[in-house]
């Protein structure tokens, strides 16, 4: 009996691994908003204070990169190479946004990555980073670096 029962837990704890493995590393929906609905038409409005992320200046666009992989921590995620496959990032679930992904860019405003960045995005693993990791400065040069993976981004 006793026996029994422990192979039960050990399906038990396997079928659970299974589960989440399977589950861990894509993004889900990556086309639809993230903003709340509430706040989503005012965070469209908010603007980087270089302009727009389509005109980051080149030493923006570095100075983002050094956050990204540096103080952010947004590499552990995101990936080096920007597209989800950081170390920590294979384990959540939704998986972390893939920023190669041109089509995702278009169809989200500066100011609405500029909200995710500083609230989160509400029940997954992307939490708050403004102002714990990063100032909000610092966010708007981050993002103008999550562009460029976007090859077109800057052209
Ligand atoms: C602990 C892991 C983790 C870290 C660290 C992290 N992210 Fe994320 N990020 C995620 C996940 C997971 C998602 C996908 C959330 C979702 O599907 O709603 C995401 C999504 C995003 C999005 C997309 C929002 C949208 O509208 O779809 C942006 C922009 C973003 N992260 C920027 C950053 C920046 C900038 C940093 C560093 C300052 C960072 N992330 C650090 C896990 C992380």
């Amino acid at each position: 009996m006793k026996r029994l029962f422990v192979l039960c837990s050990m399906f038990t704890v396997l079928a659970f691994a299974g589960g989440d493995l399977a589950l861990a590393g894509p993004e889900k929906n990556p086309l639809k908003p993230r903003v709340p609905k509430a706040e989503r038409g005012k965070a469209k409005k908010m603007k980087p204070p270089y302009g727009s992320t389509k005109k980051a200046p080149a030493d923006v666009v570095a100075e983002g990169k050094k956050i990204f992989e540096g103080k952010g921590t947004c590499v552990n995620c995101h990936g080096k190479k920007g597209d989800g496959n950081g170390p920590a990032g294979k384990v959540l679930t939704p998986g972390p946004r893939n920023f190669t992904n041109c089509k995702f860019h278009k169809k989200r405003k500066d100011g609405e990555l500029f909200w995710i960045i500083k609230n989160g995005s509400p029940g997954t693993g992307m939490v708050s980073m403004v102002p714990a990791t990063i100032t909000e400065a610092e966010a708007w040069k981050v993002l103008a670096y999550e562009r460029s993976f976007c090859s077109k981004w800057h052209k």
